[in-house]
């Protein structure tokens, strides 16, 4: 088979990597990429919706996989289904369920399914009115797409105001129309869940806990994700039964009674009160970074035909098998500096003395390759990821590599995985 990814982050190297060790797989190819990626896949450096169209129909691959979201919510999937082409990644209106908050609190409201309480607003007066009586502690969410940065966890009055302030007055996410959903705050522990689905029959894919501030013991602002562990070590058979009934399957029932067909994977974010009830807070309409960079190491079935199975409607005759009794931890190298400013084009200096194999990776986020040395591009930028029998087995890998990446501007969190 001849296989399109697009996107350019660590998890679509960790895609790339699965990919290209199926024995199905051909030809590779992988718009835009980056250095780590270019190892496996041939990278072009395009990343507009029409260039990329332009260039799946010369290539006309067998599977195009979309990685971001940002695609998906532009219908870069529906476009390319337009051509005939087998797709992994639903079209917009199912990546509605990611973009639009408001369209995820209507649909759970409809298919019952738990999630925090809600109210959405469409001005600054009439979200500060009904903050006047709800003050906090409460949740702000921008409506759209807000690479991570849209939820504000408000402890009081103020903060929730600030955070409708920055999204009405100062729009900061958006220069033109804007919403907000304002639900109540939720307590309890977090995990990420994968199901994936093509639209009539689904096979769960694995769970993950994600990191998500910059500092140890979750401290200081968010980020796009400092580490993972997979599988979540909260998860039980009890739980996990209850999430399948609870929220797998009227999600999935869902999408079908509203006649949106969904063909790709469904992440949910998801909180576990004290009782041990699971509440929806999110839903995304692709892999999750670095979720999938941990849960990568751990499959042992063919990703390829699962993810073809997928975009071709024949999901009933798929599975996923994962290797047994094995953990995995990924912990990312940031650049000194990230979320907020960070200097770019740093050098990393040893990378290539480090072997991958089949429990033990590197995966590239922001690298490039400029007279025969690698530099940083981004904020995230490495994730280094280990497959063993313990967490701590895992643990010990990932910082002892991390320890000996030879990166003046290398800065990551020492504390993931050391809760289990
Ligand atoms: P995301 O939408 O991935 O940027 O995630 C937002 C994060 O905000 C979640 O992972 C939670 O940690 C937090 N969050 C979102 N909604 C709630 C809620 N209702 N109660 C408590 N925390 C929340
Ligand atoms: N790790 C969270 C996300 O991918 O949105």
């Amino acid at each position: 088979m001849n296989i399109v990814v697009i996107g350019s982050g660590a998890r679509e190297h960790a895609i790339c990597r699965l990919i290209h060790r199926s024995y199905l797989c051909e030809n590779l190819y992988c718009f835009p990429g980056n250095y780590g990626i270019s190892q496996i896949a041939t990278c072009k450096d395009i990343s507009g919706v029409d260039e990329i169209i332009k260039e799946c129909k010369i290539i006309n691959p067998d599977l195009i996989v979309i990685g971001p979201e940002n695609y998906l919510s532009q219908n870069l999937a529906g476009k390319l289904r337009e051509l005939n082409l087998n797709v992994f990644g639903p079209n917009k209106e199912g990546a509605n369920l990611e973009s639009s908050k408001e369209f995820m609190k209507e649909f759970c409201l409809a298919h019952e399914i738990p999630t925090a309480q809600s109210k959405t607003f469409n001005d600054y007066q009439s979200a500060k009115n009904y903050l006047e009586i709800n003050k906090g502690p409460i949740v702000v969410k921008y409506d759209g797409l807000a690479a991570g940065k849209g939820v504000f966890v408000c402890q009081n009055f103020d903060d929730a105001l600030s955070a409708c302030n920055k999204i009405f007055i100062q729009k900061i996410f958006n220069k033109n129309e804007n919403k907000v959903v304002i639900e109540e705050l939720l307590n309890g522990q977090e995990l990420s869940y994968f199901t994936i689905t093509d639209g009539d029959n689904y096979v769960n894919f694995g769970s993950a806990q994600d990191y998500k501030r910059i500092g140890d013991n979750n401290t200081g602002p968010n980020t796009g994700g400092m580490g993972t562990v997979s599988p979540a070590p909260i998860l039980n058979q009890e739980l996990e039964d209850t999430i399948q009934k609870q929220i797998i399957e009227k999600t999935i029932i869902g999408l079908k009674k509203d006649n949106i067909k969904f063909q790709g994977v469904i992440f949910f974010g998801i909180m576990v009160d004290d009782n041990g009830s699971p509440f929806l807070l999110e839903y995304n309409t692709r892999f999750g970074d670095p979720e999938i960079q941990s849960i990568s190491l751990r499959i042992k079935s063919d990703f390829l035909s699962l993810l073809h199975a997928t975009a071709t409607n024949n999901l009933k005759y798929a599975n996923i098998d994962f290797i047994p009794f094995k953990k995995s931890i990924c912990l990312i190298l940031a650049t000194k500096g990230y979320p907020d400013d960070y200097p770019k084009d740093t050098t990393l200096n040893n990378l290539n003395d480090f072997e991958n194999s089949e429990d033990f990776y590197i995966f590239h986020a922001a690298t490039k390759m400029n007279d025969g040395k690698i530099f940083s591009t981004g904020g995230r930028v490495l994730s280094i990821v280990s497959l063993d029998e313990s967490y701590s087995k895992c643990r010990e890998k990932v910082y002892e590599v991390a320890d000996k990446i030879d990166w003046e501007f290398k800065y990551f969190r020492k504390d993931i995985g050391s809760n289990f």
